[in-house]
């Protein structure tokens, strides 16, 4: 179902006024036209450092650059008039200090004309998300499994499976929280694990596999396109647009091939000439 009010843009406020009542629907966006799409049916879009992976090839989001996240950040913006845009801080642009990371937020918001950015980390950013948001950065923090600590984890690992493993998970939500974060993604993380955190901190949780506990949900749109030859477990493809792809292409190809592709109706056919016939 659209959103209703599609004469504004949704604000930071009214996410964070959706904790414990109708989840937030959140995916992410990397192009104009697909924020378009989207816009009448999310209430937020993630301009994520997933795009390193999904637009560019890389195999994970550690060489994606501040310059890579304010393109496709603008590009979102000039598609998406209702939804609140989120811009990825990506990795080495704000772990360094809060004096950094302002200079380069402050960029990514002036630049693009998103509301709000999101950051890896929990405990270890708190200072980082006080100082952002006492200086008009509202901050979406993001927990559990971050993809930026991909080296240092050994994998693309799920959190929370060893109960050894959750007063650490705990305490980032927390902190995250406390620091001034306006809603916190908790990624690859067990439901018991996730439904805990959701009691227990005042602000939104937006689950990506980390179960229907959450006060939201993201995807990678491309996953649940069904355009992840190897989507992880927690995706619901929704369409499959590889195959759907795959066999236009294929179709083009042969009508190119056998002439068949302009027809008559794709030709432009000249001025009728003064006097002609
Ligand atoms: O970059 C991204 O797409 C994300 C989502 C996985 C939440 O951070």
């Amino acid at each position: 179902m659209p959103n209703p009010d599609q004469t504004r843009r949704i604000t930071v406020p009214e996410i964070r006024a959706h904790k414990g009542k109708t989840p937030i629907v959140c995916l992410t966006c990397y192009h104009a036209h697909t924020a378009r799409l989207l816009d009448r049916h999310v209430d937020l879009m993630l301009v994520g450092d997933t795009l390193g992976m999904v637009i560019h090839g890389m195999e994970t989001t550690l060489g994606v650059t501040l310059d890579m996240m304010i393109l496709h950040g603008k590009a979102v913006m000039r598609g998406a008039e209702h939804a609140l845009v989120v811009v990825d801080m990506p990795f080495g642009s704000y772990e360094e200090s809060p004096e950094i990371a302002f200079r380069n937020a402050s960029r990514v918001m002036q630049e693009t004309g998103c509301g709000a950015i999101k950051l890896e980390g929990g405990a270890r950013m708190a200072d980082t998300i006080r100082y952002l948001t006492l200086r008009g950065i509202p901050v979406v923090g993001h927990i559990g499994m971050t993809p930026q600590m991909v080296q240092v984890l050994g994998g693309f690992k799920t959190q929370g499976r060893d109960r050894a493993e959750w007063a650490a998970i705990e305490a980032d939500a927390k902190a995250v929280a406390e620091a001034g974060a306006f809603a916190v993604v908790l990624e690859a993380m067990t439901e018991p694990l996730a439904a805990k955190i959701t009691r227990e901190i005042n602000i939104p949780t937006i689950g990506i596999g980390a179960s229907p506990e959450c006060d939201g949900q993201i995807l990678v749109m491309e996953d649940m396109l069904g355009l992840n030859p190897a989507p992880p477990r927690f995706v619901r493809e929704y369409a499959h647009l590889a195959a759907e792809i795959e066999s236009a292409v294929e179709a083009y190809a042969g009508d190119v091939r056998k002439r068949r592709f302009p027809a008559t109706e794709n030709v432009y056919n000249m001025k009728k000439e003064a006097g002609g016939v």
